[in-house]
């Protein structure tokens, strides 16, 4: 039997992030230099049912089985069987790599369960669309974050730019002008689930102020949507510079965040936010001349990481 492969890439937010969870637009990109992969291979004498899963990553080697049934690994691999019993699949071990930063709003997560859903389906003879596979992503999204607004598995199994708005219909970016996004990874963990559940607590704490700030967010989404089908994306960064603003009166930035934020723009870069759920992760900044230079203000302001991220017209 052969080896079944699947990648999926990263992800990062250029607008809208937590406010898409209350129903405003937001705007994701593939990051596709950064990958998730998952190998399925058969093992020959194993008996039906053994799923044997090895994530070098996080120094995992076990039985499916034998992990918690919350373990996101182990969700992943439910939520192909569905409604099969594992003994009615032949034995196989699943391989689990990824070069997506964990915990850094890259959708590390949403990218590693995407990868094992479409490869052990094939595995098992069911190939399955990438409508399927961001649903079955999404269901594995609960276990991580709780309330996830269904973004990151969107962008992470189409692997192509979307405008989403949770309950309707997502749409395909279509891009005018390529554009040059620089992501720079602060070193200090992201935590979305807490950030989440924070802007959630203020929220119910003070409905009027946080709908307004979600709305001045989906309003500044809307209006990048526009630039970029019509043409000009070096208007984006004034927007991003008042989307983090927004985000740091969600106060889920950090100070590691608005350092490399303010360094970027320092340095010449056109606007730069965070980006994903933040209190930690990443920031982007949107750069036309002098990568090199924002790069090196980056790394002078902490940054562990910077991945160029360029985006091409669709
Ligand atoms: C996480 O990548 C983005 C958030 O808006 C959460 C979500 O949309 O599920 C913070």
């Amino acid at each position: 039997m052969p080896a079944f492969t699947a990648t999926a890439p990263g992800k990062f937010i250029l607008f809208g992030e937590h406010a898409v969870v209350y129903g405003e637009p937001a705007l994701a990109f593939p990051v596709t230099t950064i990958q998730a992969r998952a190998n399925v291979n058969a093992l020959i004498k194993g008996n039906h049912g053994e799923i044997y899963i090895e994530a070098p990553d996080i120094s995992l080697s076990a039985p499916v089985m034998e992990l918690d049934p919350d373990h996101p690994l182990r969700a992943a691999v439910s939520a192909v069987l569905g409604e099969k019993g594992p003994g009615e699949i032949p034995a196989c071990k699943i391989q689990v790599t990824s070069t997506i930063p964990p915990a850094s709003g890259l959708g590390s997560s949403a990218a590693v369960s995407a990868a094992i859903i479409r490869a052990l389906s094939a595995f098992i003879g069911q190939r399955l669309s990438d409508e399927q596979v961001s649903h079955l992503t999404f269901q594995v999204e609960k276990i991580h974050h709780g309330t996830p607004s269904g973004i990151d598995n969107t962008v992470i199994a189409y692997q192509k730019p979307v405008y989403y708005l949770k309950g309707e219909p997502f749409q395909f970016l279509s891009i005018n002008k390529p554009f040059l996004i620089l992501i720079a990874n602060s070193g200090r963990p992201g935590h979305t689930r807490e950030a989440v559940q924070q802007v959630h607590q203020y929220w119910i704490n003070d409905r009027e102020r946080y709908d307004s700030v979600f709305k001045s967010i989906g309003r500044i989404s809307k209006k990048a949507k526009e630039l970029i089908n019509t043409g000009s994306p070096v208007e984006l960064g004034p927007l991003m510079d008042e989307n983090h603003s927004l985000l740091q009166e969600l106060e889920v930035s950090s100070p590691e965040l608005d350092r490399l934020v303010k360094a970027a723009r320092k340095a010449g870069a056109l606007g730069a936010k965070m980006s994903g759920g933040g209190m930690g992760g990443n920031i982007i900044a949107l750069v036309d001349e002098g990568v090199d230079q924002v790069i090196e203000a980056l790394n002078s302001a902490g940054a562990v990481n910077t991945i160029i991220s360029p985006i091409s017209a669709s």
